[in-house]
């Protein structure tokens, strides 16, 4: 179930569980994505200090995975860039963004002529980080905090993944649905700057982008990322 408080106020005390969309707001600032200037969202430069603010607001639970949400990730960011160049992927169809995060993906499918688009992340704060995210670029987004990736009846009619490749079983659920989505004749755009368990096989690169990236969460300010469509 998505922990998602509609309507709140920003508020700097606000508290994470209770209001997470006014946390987002308070903790982070609305600005436009390096490599997407068109779209603006909620982020956070440094990593461990908006880590640490959502353990405090979580009152010290051990084990938070990093707030994936505060941040646009180079996949994310390039895959973005790439319906914006290239919206006759998207354009009039029915999107589907796994490991969305942000929304950023889901948000540009949107800005590029997309019927719709569904933004899912099994974190139930990033369903409020996309919700903020979407309001702030006055599109309409459906959010899923669902782990879709065993299921066989979602079936969108675009699959898009924006840099999902770093955890081996996620990488490999994600390369399972995928494939199957395929077979049945769907579109898969992949996003990968280089992480550990993406597998090309199958996958034509189709674009490529320097994009850049917060040093403290990547060790280097650009990160050259492909664009990979799953092939005939
Ligand atoms: C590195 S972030 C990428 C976010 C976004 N696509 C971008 O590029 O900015 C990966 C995201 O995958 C999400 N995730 C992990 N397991 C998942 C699953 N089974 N289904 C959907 N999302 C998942 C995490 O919560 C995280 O937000």
């Amino acid at each position: 179930m998505c922990l998602v408080a509609e309507g709140a106020d920003a508020d700097v005390g606000a508290d994470l569980e209770a209001a997470p969309e006014a946390f987002i707001r308070a903790h982070t600032s609305l600005r436009a994505v390096p490599l997407v200037p068109e779209v603006s969202l909620y982020l956070h430069d440094r990593p461990f200090d908006i880590w640490s603010e959502t353990k405090v607001a979580r009152g010290g639970e051990l084990g938070l995975p990093l707030p994936y949400w505060a941040f646009a990730w180079a996949g994310g960011q390039a895959l973005a860039r790439f319906v914006l160049d290239r919206p006759e992927f998207v354009r009039g169809r029915e999107v589907l963004d796994v490991a969305s995060g942000s929304g950023l993906v889901a948000i540009a499918a949107m800005l590029a002529g997309a019927a719709r688009a569904t933004a899912n992340d099994i974190d139930p704060f990033a369903a409020a980080s996309m919700r903020v995210n979407a309001e702030a670029n006055g599109v309409r987004l459906d959010v899923s905090c669902e782990d879709l990736l065993g299921r066989d009846d979602v079936i969108p009619s675009v699959l898009l993944v924006g840099d999902a490749f770093y955890e081996q079983p996620l990488a490999e659920a994600i390369l399972a649905f995928a494939a199957r989505l395929h077979g049945l004749g769907i579109t898969v755009l992949c996003a990968d700057p280089g992480r550990p368990y993406f597998a090309s096989e199958g996958f034509e690169a189709v674009a490529e982008y320097d994009v850049p990236v917060p040093r403290e969460l990547e060790d280097t300010e650009v990160k050259r990322t492909r664009i990979w469509r799953m092939g005939e």
